[in-house]
């Protein structure tokens, strides 16, 4: 319509328009601030840790409070927080103890994309009469080294964790997430707690496997989760030792306790299939905390 027209028309007829118009502009406007609010919590909920596993969506450390998703499979929920806690886009992990390479296959996999440096130390190769590093374990490097759409840094150190001049090489604060499968021994355990947790930033994780006793020592020691029984094919690739006590390492489960009072604070671990009627788990619970 054109504004002289508009302006002949008769008071009444301006005025309905007029409220038209008005109705329209605040639908807009109501439409503006509906997209702005749905944006902003969108936003918010995109810097949130989260996991999905099924149809549930799950953040932070509550999900290894569930039998069904307390795994050490699922610390990449652990990292993801701490990083998003700490502002931070990618981290670094060191693993004491690569072994087959499983663990570091599977973070990798699941959480590489959020890790700038992996670290291994790995001392096979040192005992080993080839004098070469695990086939299984250097496969499992190769290849995430080669892979061109990972843009995490693999190094492997083959070394002992307790070597000094390696420890000295790592900057005290430098891991975001320190996991310690390494010796399994009360000393190793305690020594690699008390070399590699400096290590850590405040803020960061540090974790560890194996943190269990056998069923004679779960019984007659408080807090300890028992290692379990040996399932075929879940924990064991011997069918003659379905259903016998697996070997267990209460002196990591001593050490890191001791630890931990030493250090005033208490571990939390992984139930890996613990409860609900598995007393034995599907896998040896791992040890974990934030450092404060
Ligand atoms: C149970 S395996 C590790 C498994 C691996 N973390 C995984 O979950 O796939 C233990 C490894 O620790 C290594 N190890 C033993 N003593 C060690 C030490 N002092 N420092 C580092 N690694 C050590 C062994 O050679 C062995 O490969």
């Amino acid at each position: 319509m054109k504004f002289e027209k508009l302006n002949s028309l008769p008071p009444k007829l301006v005025s309905q328009g007029s409220r038209k118009a008005s109705a329209r502009w605040q639908i807009l406007a109501f439409v503006c601030i509906w997209i702005l609010v749905f944006l902003r919590q969108n936003s918010k909920a995109n810097k949130t840790a989260t996991y999905t596993i099924g149809e549930q969506q799950l953040k932070g450390i509550e999900i290894f409070l569930k039998p069904e998703t307390s795994t050490r499979h699922n610390f990449g929920v652990l990292f993801e927080r701490v990083l998003h806690d700490a502002q931070k886009k990618k981290g670094n992990f060191l693993e004491i103890g690569g072994g087959s390479g499983s663990f570091f296959d599977h973070n990798m996999a699941t959480f590489g994309h959020m890790i700038q440096n992996y670290v291994i130390i790995e001392p096979y190769s040192l005992i080993s009469e080839t004098k070469e590093r695990l086939p299984a374990f250097a496969e499992k490097v190769y290849k995430w080294r080669n892979n061109s759409s990972s843009p995490t840094s693999v190094t492997v150190h083959d070394e002992f964790s307790t070597n000094l001049e390696l420890i000295k090489s790592f900057p005290d604060e430098y891991f975001d997430f320190v996991y310690i499968d390494g010796d399994h021994s009360y000393k190793g355990a305690k020594s690699d707690l008390i070399n590699y947790f400096r290590k850590v930033r405040s803020g960061g994780v540090i974790a560890g496997h194996d943190y269990c006793c056998n069923r004679k020592e779960y019984e007659s020691t408080i807090h300890a989760p028992w290692c379990g029984k040996y399932i075929y094919p879940v924990s064991t690739s011997k069918r003659e030792k379905h259903g016998k006590d697996k070997v267990a390492f209460c002196g990591i489960f001593l050490g890191a306790e001791e630890f931990a009072k030493e250090n005033n604070f208490y571990w939390l671990y992984t139930l890996e299939g613990r409860g609900e009627g598995n007393a034995a788990g599907d896998n040896n619970p791992s040890y974990f905390t934030i450092k404060l």
